[in-house]
């Protein structure tokens, strides 16, 4: 497990390395695929969790939730909306929450912000592991891009070589920067990012994977790269951060038009939640894994992080 600051927190996709993902975090979502089939086991027993959520979730705060107790552990404390819920709502800081919940002494912090987390926020704080769980400006989902990235190589058998296709709101969306980024540690990787102007990937991600040798495109017609793409990766427009999308703009939704143009072994992903930029028949369709495998994979993913992080001899 990377190290950050001193401690095993998970902040952003570029502390992992290609080879921490290929040797130890692969294998180990393998095997936490396996407790989960034979009903959990006591390894985390004894853990504490918190997941503190400054932002709404489903997902992400219920899979970690899942996983612990998968694990043996306990989560001892969990609000959906800290903003509301906690003294946030009164204007307390992160820096005094994060002191006040590390003199608890939880084992592990999983936490979603709507501002940036960084070593200087969380990490040069917080002597228990922080989870970024999302967060904001310019923004990451580190976990997201992980269960991404295995749902990637579940299906395909590796990473390398593959032509990624990203579409939607590609500015404010934080899952398609952390998965960009761990695609940036690969070999002849392709990304085609569809999106309108106003919603276009940033240049920070853009930069990075120019350096990494990443090939590039961008384009306004999911059409003209739907038939040569391995993964399509849909996202919603965030309009909770004024992103809107314009449907003159450009073609952006999945459709039985782009269902009619992909390969038989491309695969249809999303982060969820989704909203009309699929269309329904979609769900149906045996390569769409973003209410399947991608589900799986985020329990299985977050399963691994809290063994790595809390029982990392085991
Ligand atoms: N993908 C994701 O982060 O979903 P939630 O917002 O429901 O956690």
């Amino acid at each position: 497990m990377p190290t950050f600051d001193g401690f095993p927190h998970v902040m952003v996709s570029q502390q992992f390395s290609r080879q921490w993902i290929v040797e130890e975090f692969f294998p180990l979502v393998d095997q936490m695929k396996h407790i989960f089939v034979s009903g959990g086991c006591d390894m985390l027993k004894g853990k504490r969790m918190v997941s503190f959520f400054y932002q709404p979730s489903t997902r992400t705060r219920m899979s970690f939730e899942f996983a612990i107790g998968y694990l043996g552990g306990n989560v001892l404390f969990s609000t959906e909306n800290a903003r509301e819920f906690s003294s946030g709502a009164k204007g307390e800081s992160l820096k005094d929450t994060i002191l006040v919940i590390n003199r608890y002494r939880p084992d592990v912090i999983v936490l979603r912000y709507d501002r940036e987390l960084g070593s200087e926020v969380v990490s040069g704080i917080s002597r228990v592991p922080v989870i970024n769980a999302g967060d904001r400006n310019p923004g990451q989902h580190p976990t997201q891009g992980l269960l991404d990235l295995n749902t990637i190589k579940k299906h395909f058998g590796h990473i390398d070589g593959l032509t990624v296709t990203m579409v939607g709101d590609l500015k404010n969306g934080r899952t398609v920067r952390s998965l960009s980024y761990l695609l940036g540690k690969f070999g002849r990787i392709s990304i085609n990012f569809v999106s309108p102007p106003n919603l276009a990937m940033k240049s920070d991600v853009k930069e990075y994977l120019f350096k990494h040798g990443v090939e590039v495109e961008e384009f306004t017609d999911l059409r003209r790269v739907a038939p040569a793409s391995d993964v399509i990766y849909q996202t919603r427009t965030q309009t909770e951060c004024g992103s809107t999308m314009n449907g003159k703009d450009g073609y952006f939704r999945i459709d039985q038009t782009i269902l009619d143009m992909l390969n038989t072994d491309t695969i249809i992903m999303h982060p969820l939640p989704k909203l009309d930029e699929i269309a329904s028949e979609v769900d149906d369709d045996s390569r769409a894994v973003y209410l399947t495998d991608q589900i799986d994979s985020g329990l299985f993913t977050r399963m691994a992080l809290l063994k790595m992080i809390l029982a990392p001899k085991r």
